[in-house]
């Protein structure tokens, strides 16, 4: 006899990337940054006094809240410290829709959001996007037609790094009734001559929240610290109802307020994924690959014709180089590459010359 919920017996459960312990790998399978933590981060670790892990944390992490409001302009109403942003996504659908209410997302996306909507028995809605992975001309329509309470569309888009405007995203939110969740877990690689800033839309709207996370821009995957942005009317109930009662660790919040004050050096890091980005697309053009054009620390790959995406990935594991490969309806001829550093990518590119020249 099975004690679990039927909505989780019938469920599959979230497959992650590999994570493997040998330093001997190249891994571009799971999109963590190349770089280490800021050595402010470095420091702050080593300063810590195991003395204060007798006592419990700041529940709602106020000097994260603090430094990160300083950061991006807003008030510490507008902040909500989660425990990675994976946690902010469970608690969005834990707050804002009841089990039975729809989640729409698009199609393809980040693969968590159905797992999630089936841990809390909430149907799940998928509206395909196009071949050129943009949105579907009549998606405003199309999500209306969901009657879903929650839209989550992850900005960049994962995985194929396309980003939308803030006038797209502010137009579907002004004809959207339900909550607006905007995943911005990659938005720190999109080039700044974009000038993209979902902040202020999320502030000004009432229904529109953002997700960032500390894992990818300032190289803390490891650490788990994510934060939500948006109006105080989204945050509170999150922040003083449905979060856990000590959310995130006392060395998570010293780290993670270090790694905001050292944002300079994060920054610097964003540039040079940048630029290995753009070198990066450029040279697997040349070997005959297909590349969407990227604003992440990704890169969608469509292997050369007469290939198979899934034996490279393979291949390349079996010379310690892991990419991701996915399973899955219009993903079955890609492989999803991380941007490593320079040394990374020209192994990368190294063990693929010698397959496709
Ligand atoms: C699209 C997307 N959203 C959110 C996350 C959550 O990241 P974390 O829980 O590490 O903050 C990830 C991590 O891979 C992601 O790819």
């Amino acid at each position: 006899m099975s004690f679990q919920r039927t909505n989780i017996a019938t469920m599959a459960g979230y497959v992650p990337g590999e994570q493997v312990n040998s330093a001997d790998f190249i891994k571009l399978n799971t999109n963590e940054n190349p770089y280490p933590p800021s050595p402010a981060v470095a420091a702050a670790l080593k300063e810590i006094d195991s003395a204060f892990l007798r006592l419990y944390p700041s529940p709602t992490a106020e000097p994260f809240r603090e430094v990160a409001a300083q950061c991006h302009g807003i008030d510490v109403d507008n902040i909500v410290p989660t425990n990675g942003g994976d946690e902010l996504l469970r608690l969005v659908l834990t707050t804002f829709a009841a089990p039975g209410e729809t989640v729409a997302v698009t199609r393809p996306t980040y693969s968590l959001y159905r797992v999630l909507a089936e841990i809390q028995a909430n149907p799940l809605r998928e509206i395909a996007l196009e071949d050129t992975w943009d949105l579907p001309k009549n998606f405003v329509q199309q999500l209306s037609d969901t009657g879903a309470k929650i839209c989550i569309l992850v900005n960049p888009h994962a995985p194929t790094g396309k980003l939308l405007s803030v006038t797209t995203l502010t137009e579907i939110a002004a004809n959207f009734d339900g909550l607006l969740l905007i995943d911005e877990a990659y938005v720190d690689f999109v080039d700044p001559a974009r000038e993209h800033d979902a902040v202020p839309l999320a502030i000004e709207r009432e229904n529109v929240l953002l997700l960032r996370t500390l894992s990818k821009g300032y190289s803390l995957a490891g650490l788990r610290f994510g934060y939500g942005i948006g109006s105080a009317e989204l945050v509170h109930p999150i922040l003083y109802k449905t979060r856990d009662s000590y959310n995130t660790d006392y060395i998570a919040q010293q780290l993670a307020v270090a790694a905001i004050q050292s944002r300079n050096y994060a920054e610097n890091n964003w540039e040079k994924i940048r630029q290995a980005r753009e070198e990066l697309a450029d040279a697997l053009r040349k070997l005959g690959f297909s590349i969407t054009p990227s604003q992440t620390n990704f890169l969608l790959a469509t292997i050369p014709d007469g290939h198979s995406a899934e034996r490279l990935y393979q291949q390349l594991k079996s010379e310690n180089i892991l990419v991701r490969f996915f399973a899955q309806e219009r993903l079955q001829d890609k492989l999803r590459i991380s941007v490593g550093t320079p040394a990374e990518n020209a192994s990368l590119l190294a063990a693929l010359t010698r397959r496709f020249t």
